[in-house]
């Protein structure tokens, strides 16, 4: 049995679809034990019990390895990076009690105990702990994840369909290489079946300026919005609304790709492109749906419910979303 937090989440719920394809079993911790489970109910479910270590263990007791996909995105809620670090630490620790002889811990590129972002700093000292931990450990960094159920592309989706004008943040010249959640879970699990210590970059093969990525994602939900330059220390400065407005949702991935020219060197380069979605301009003219890297749900940040995906781009026009 493998343990794998936020299975019904995103990146995680990648992970759980290979491992039971992989015919594992999986146990998943997560703070909606609730939400509605895409796995037919074989996935059995412990919610998060940061602050109780008995519970915790109890939780991962059994498990041979533990897939870490937590962290929050931005301060949300009063859970922010300090927490979410301190949350991260438990996880770690309850594992080691429990018994579980390996840890696969997803972070992300260049992080760094110096970086001025929190998000980043955070991510560092995340993994100092894992490397710490007496558990063997595969450390993985991806670039900005994109696929089914993503924030960043679905947010830019969201705000390029309603918006005319887009807020870049600085000159958007900065670079980000998206990788496929699929690749970033296939390596989850490779690494998960090996017994090294490792560190692995997971980045796809093609690398946009953050300008191109906007036109890109815009032009496949039929949309041309103006782009208008922000400073970042606008964006980064005000409420979360004005934010968001700004195109800064997405707030932690893009102020790593200001931050971060690219993954280091030698890192692993997803198989899957993110160039497929401009076959999903296709399929919004009414072609039918399909393309590797075709999005999934088109969530407004601030909004829960149901939302059409990138496919469904002309049906949710009808619907007026
Ligand atoms: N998404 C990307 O583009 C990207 C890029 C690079 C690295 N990463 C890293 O990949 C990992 C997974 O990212 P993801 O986007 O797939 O995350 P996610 O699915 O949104 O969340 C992963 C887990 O963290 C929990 N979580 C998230 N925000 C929380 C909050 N505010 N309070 C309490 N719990 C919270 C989720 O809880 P629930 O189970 O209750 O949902 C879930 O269990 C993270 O470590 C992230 O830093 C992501």
């Amino acid at each position: 049995m493998d343990a794998v937090t936020g299975a019904f989440s995103y990146t995680g719920r990648s992970i759980t679809r290979r491992l039971l394809e992989a015919g594992r079993e999986v146990r998943t911790l997560t703070g909606h034990p609730s939400r509605p489970d895409p796995f037919g109910g074989k996935v059995s479910v412990v919610p998060y019990a940061f602050d109780d270590a008995a519970a915790l263990a109890a939780g991962l007791r059994g498990a041979e390895v533990l897939y870490n996909t937590y962290w929050v995105r931005f301060p949300y809620r009063g859970v922010a990076f300090d927490q979410a670090l301190r949350n991260t630490r438990a996880l770690l620790q309850g594992a080691e009690e429990a018994g579980v002889r390996r840890v696969v811990h997803i972070s992300i590129t260049n992080p760094s105990r110096g970086s001025a972002l929190a998000y980043f700093r955070g991510k560092a000292l995340a993994e100092e702990a894992v490397v710490r931990s007496g558990m063997s450990h595969a450390i993985i960094r991806p670039t900005v994840i994109f696929g089914e159920g993503d924030v960043l592309i679905n947010n830019i989706a969201w705000l390029a369909r309603r918006l005319p004008l887009f807020g870049v943040p600085g000159t958007g010249t900065y670079r980000v290489r998206p990788v496929f959640v699929g690749d970033v879970a296939d390596l989850a699990v490779d690494a998960g079946g090996r017994a090294d210590n490792s560190v692995t970059d997971a980045v796809g093969p093609e690398t946009y300026t953050f300008e191109e990525l906007v036109r890109l994602v815009a032009r496949a939900v039929g949309r041309r919005p103006r782009l208008l330059h922000l400073p970042p220390t606008l964006l980064l400065g005000p409420p979360l609304p004005l934010r968001w407005m700004g195109g800064l949702v997405l707030c932690d991935r893009v102020c790593g790709a200001v931050q971060l020219p690219g993954p280091t060197p030698g890192g692993l380069v997803g198989r899957r492109a993110l160039r497929a979605l401009r076959d999903l301009v296709g399929v919004a003219r009414g072609a039918p749906r399909g393309g590797a890297g075709a999005c999934g749900r088109l969530r407004p940040p601030w909004r829960g419910g149901a939302t059409p995906s990138v496919p469904d781009a002309a049906a949710g026009r009808a619907r007026g979303l």
